[in-house]
């Protein structure tokens, strides 16, 4: 199973360390999320082993999984947190990330929410423009602090990715192109409410060469060095980003000492620190979504498994045309294998976990398992055809724990009223 360890077969059955799967559904239901602390911890050593020599800040991105347990597990682990909305501050700073690790990414920060990164005292704003630095400089200083800075540089990296997580290409909405940082940064230094303290880049995700990492670097560097030269400012940090590539069916995963040893070259002699951003490449592996089968359809000459997630629970097959592992929890007393596509129960036609799949056709109530689920899998659920979204545990130390309970119906009406809105 994928994982590189967390999910093992034991006497067929498969296993998150020493609590089998389908003892976890029938405590907790499905569809149920199920994450493996230990090999969360396991990424975040790997990661810090692969840039060893210069001992990065692990800013975790929270996007990818911000389940309280995985935020806090990582928290007391020394990781900081790039987040990307108030939500995510809130999460993280509850989570007890220390606000000095945090550094808030995005390109559309409201004025409340500057705030609320000023308040916490946050490590820095990562700005995208120059129209949100102007107006981070007056929220700065409106509330009388100043606000540190690294400006976001779109390299101009094309990496070979799905186009939807592609993000260093001079086209996209992100960062800004050299010239402008350059810009960005001299207004800075003349406004006593902005501090710069380093420079960013990011240049997508599940990116599985080296090669546009660090040609992005280059580019970071070579913004960092004008920086000091043109404004007579030594930046402390630059941010390589996150998009580091898990194995999954389209190939291998990023080799990580390789970028560890090209970084660690390029920034030699350089009085920079360095930052980076992993999200999927810590718990991708680390997460599994189980489901159950419900029926086995045929229409016309295809088969359908329908099973009780669908897209709402998990959208990265829909969305993205992602490929996951599906396995049964226990594959004995199982059918015949058969070419299927295994789909939800959202009305939309675009709901499936996998297509023309080669899969065993399961007995009603058969307990299935996507794998590779850890990272994009609940941070994306949504509500849609009020379908609650499911519950979440965590396995670390030996024991099983929800992290999250199932959403209910009356979660569905929070914050809602009928019209006319019912006496009290
Ligand atoms: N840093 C920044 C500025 C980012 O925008 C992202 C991801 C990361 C770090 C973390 O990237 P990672 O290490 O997780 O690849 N929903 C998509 C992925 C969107 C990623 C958005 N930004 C998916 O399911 O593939």
């Amino acid at each position: 199973m994928t994982g590189g360890g967390a999910f093992e077969r034991r006497a067929g059955l498969l296993h998150c360390g020493p609590c089998p799967l389908d003892a976890i559904a029938e405590e907790h239901g499905t569809p149920l999320y199920v994450y493996s602390g230990a090999h969360v911890l396991a990424r975040l050593r790997a990661l810090r082993e692969a840039f060893r020599p210069l001992d990065p800040l692990v800013a975790y991105s929270a996007k990818a999984n911000s389940s309280m347990a995985v935020l806090g597990l990582l928290a007391r682990s020394g990781a900081g947190a790039d987040v990307v909305s108030g939500g995510e501050l809130f999460r993280c700073l509850r989570a007890g990330v220390p606000p000095e690790r945090i550094v808030f990414a995005g390109v559309g920060k409201t004025a409340r929410e500057m705030e609320e990164g000023l308040d916490a005292d946050i490590m820095s704003f990562h700005v995208e423009s120059a129209a949100e630095m102007a107006l981070l400089a007056s929220v700065a200083r409106r509330v009388g602090k100043p606000a540190r800075v690294a400006v976001r540089v779109n390299p101009g990296v094309r990496s070979p990715t799905h186009e939807y997580t592609r993000t260093g290409h001079a086209t996209a909405k992100f960062g800004v192109a050299p010239p402008e940082a350059a810009e960005m940064y001299r207004s800075a230094c003349a406004d006593g409410f902005l501090e710069p303290v380093g420079v960013c880049v990011h240049i997508g995700s599940q990116v599985r060469e080296v090669r546009p990492f660090v040609d992005a670097l280059k580019t970071a560097l070579a913004v960092a060095e004008r920086c000091r030269r043109d404004a007579g400012v030594q930046l402390r940090y630059v941010d390589i980003g996150g998009g580091f590539a898990v194995a999954d069916a389209d190939g291998a995963e990023l080799d990580l000492a390789q970028l560890g040893g090209e970084v660690s070259s390029l920034m030699a002699g350089r009085s920079l620190s360095l930052v980076v951003e992993p999200g999927r490449s810590l718990v991708a592996a680390a997460g599994v979504l189980l489901t159950r089968a419900l029926y086995v359809k045929r229409s016309g000459d295809k088969t359908f498994v329908v099973v009780d997630a669908g897209m709402t629970d998990f959208l990265r097959p829909s969305y993205y045309g992602a490929a996951h592992p599906i396995e049964f929890v226990d594959p004995a007393g199982q059918g015949a294998p058969a070419r299927v596509d295994v789909v939800g129960p959202v009305c939309e036609s675009g709901d499936f976990l996998a297509k023309d799949r080669l899969l065993r056709l399961p007995r009603p109530g058969a307990l299935l398992c996507v794998g590779a689920a850890g990272a994009y899998g609940f941070a994306m659920a949504s509500n849609y055809n009020s379908r609650p979204r499911p519950a979440e545990v965590m396995v670390h130390q030996g024991v099983a724990r929800l992290v999250r309970t199932r959403e209910g119906y009356e979660d569905l009406l929070r914050g809602e009223t009928t019209w006319p809105p019912a006496k009290q």
